[in-house]
């Protein structure tokens, strides 16, 4: 994994001005000449760069941060906009040398730091070039954990399945463990049901690498937190097999796995990893002669029975038995994240993962904490009366209920159904990637929900 670093803080480096348009054009910090913007173009538009010649090379350069006021230049209209600068500079360092009042510098820094990840394990591209100072009054630190914690669950989903199955999965875990002196236990292959998680071991054991629950808890003092994150390194969709264009992406069915990982390296950064437990179920939805079936019904870990209505609702099973651990010993806050259905994208897109949580206020936590931290999410309900849609005639629960109809309210009921005793529980049904390029979150894996945890879990606990 690259590291993300700002340039050290007395590098020799160049001034950049975050300027605003103005009504009478771009308004420029004193000393510049206005006639080389005014000669190049440059209005101030939210992302223009203008780069100032000065005396036997590079002066320094302005960037455009629009007319906050006007609707199509609200910040709301775009995140990390200063990320376009960390693309579009000469290599070198830079500082920000002048910005408008109320600019969020910390916003923009995070931007920057995001732009500049690169997925190079098959190919050597381009690094990144420009590197920024960190402003001033920016708590670098906390903007580095995030981006470790964002590079982190970005390199786990855009990692294919060829190279992340369960083992690397759990790998990936252990090193977590290994930097932040984390134990780990892990459950793999027969031991699952000898020590009753049979869902776990069901929906994985058609795979070639054994399926596994991966344990992570983090030494010191805190409070109890349990992230569980869906670990499904493929999802072909089993007997229930997905056509090839639905199956192409599903590498990242692991990206609930991957943002509870990356958002625990943040924490551990920050020092504020004491009382975590990650929870991972780990398996490949494959297809063999000994893959679970349609009609089959399973006994979870809880002892609700399960009835297999569509092997490709794999998620939820998993996710079920790990909740069930979880909830055993009462955590005070419970959190899942996971690729867990279609329908979440069909509802909100790609761009705007829905969390389900019974309480208001900490659900008004996360909403506010995700709208402070660009990370925006949004608040979905479980719907009660749906309850009856996961209830088939001959088994506690239907994994995969006909018609189709509030597909990722009925996966989060399901999942609630195994999550009593813990203190409040939070389900995120995230997408984890990004399908075109937008600023500081290139095209592949991306952490969704994991700053909005981050920055509500003070106010939660
Ligand atoms: N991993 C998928 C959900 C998914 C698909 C997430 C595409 C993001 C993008 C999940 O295992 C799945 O296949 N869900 C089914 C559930 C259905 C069979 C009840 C779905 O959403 O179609
Ligand atoms: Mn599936
Ligand atoms: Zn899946």
């Amino acid at each position: 994994m690259t590291e993300p670093a700002f340039a050290a803080p007395d590098a020799a480096s160049r001034p950049l001005w975050l300027v605003p348009q103005g009504p009478d054009g771009p308004v420029l910090p004193d000393g510049v000449d206005p006639a080389w913007p005014a000669a190049t173009g440059f209005a101030g538009k939210p992302g223009q760069v203008c780069l100032l010649p000065g005396d036997g090379g590079l002066k320094g350069a302005l960037f455009g941060v629009g007319k906050p006021a006007s609707p199509a230049d609200r910040p709301a209209r775009e995140r990390f906009t200063l990320a376009k600068a960390a693309d579009a500079l000469p290599a070198g360092d830079w500082h920000i040398a002048g910005m408008p009042e109320g600019y969020d510098a910390a916003h923009g820094a995070l931007g920057w730091l995001f732009a500049q990840y690169r997925f190079d394990r098959y190919k050597k591209g381009e690094p990144a070039r420009a590197r920024l100072v960190c402003p001033d009054g920016v708590n670098a630190d906390l903007l580095i954990a995030q981006a470790a914690g964002e590079y982190l669950a970005r390199d786990l989903i855009n990692t294919p399945a060829s190279d992340m199955g369960p083992d690397a999965l759990e790998q990936a875990a252990r090193d977590l463990a290994g930097r932040h002196g984390a134990t780990v236990e892990v459950i793999a292959g027969e031991d699952l049901l000898a020590r009753n998680f049979p869902m776990i071991h069901t929906v994985g054991r058609a795979a070639a690498q054994a399926p596994r629950l991966i344990d992570l808890r983090f030494p010191g003092e805190g409070p109890a937190v349990t992230l569980v994150g869906k670990g499904v390194c493929f999802d072909t969709g089993g007997l229930d097999i997905k056509p090839a264009s639905s199956m192409a992406l599903m590498k990242k069915d692991m990206g609930g796995a991957a943002n509870v990982l990356g958002l625990a390296e943040t924490l551990a950064r920050l020092g504020r990893a004491g009382g975590l437990r990650v929870l991972i179920p780990a398996v490949e939805n494959a297809i063999s002669s000994n893959a679970f079936r349609p009609g089959d019904v399973l006994t979870s870990r809880k002892g609700l029975t399960v009835e297999v209505n569509n092997t490709d609702a794999e998620g939820r099973l998993v996710l079920a038995d790990a909740l069930a651990l979880a909830a055993e010993e009462k955590p005070s806050l419970l959190v899942s994240m996971a690729t867990l259905t279609g329908a979440a994208r069909v509802a909100l897109g790609p761009d705007l993962p829905p969390f389900f949580c019974d309480d208001d206020r900490v659900a008004e936590t996360i909403c506010q904490a995700g709208r402070d931290n660009a990370d925006p999410v949004w608040r979905m309900p479980f719907w009660e009366p749906y309850e009856a849609m996961i209830e088939p005639a001959i088994a506690d629960l239907d994994n995969a209920p006909g018609g189709g109809f509030a597909g990722a309210i009925t996966a989060a009921l399901f999942l609630r159904r195994f999550t009593e005793g813990a203190g409040s529980y939070v389900h995120f049904d995230i997408y984890g990637w990004q399908p075109t390029a937008a600023p500081g979150r290139p095209k592949g894996g991306v952490g969704q929900g994991m700053r909005a945890i981050l920055h509500a879990l003070p106010g939660l606990l």
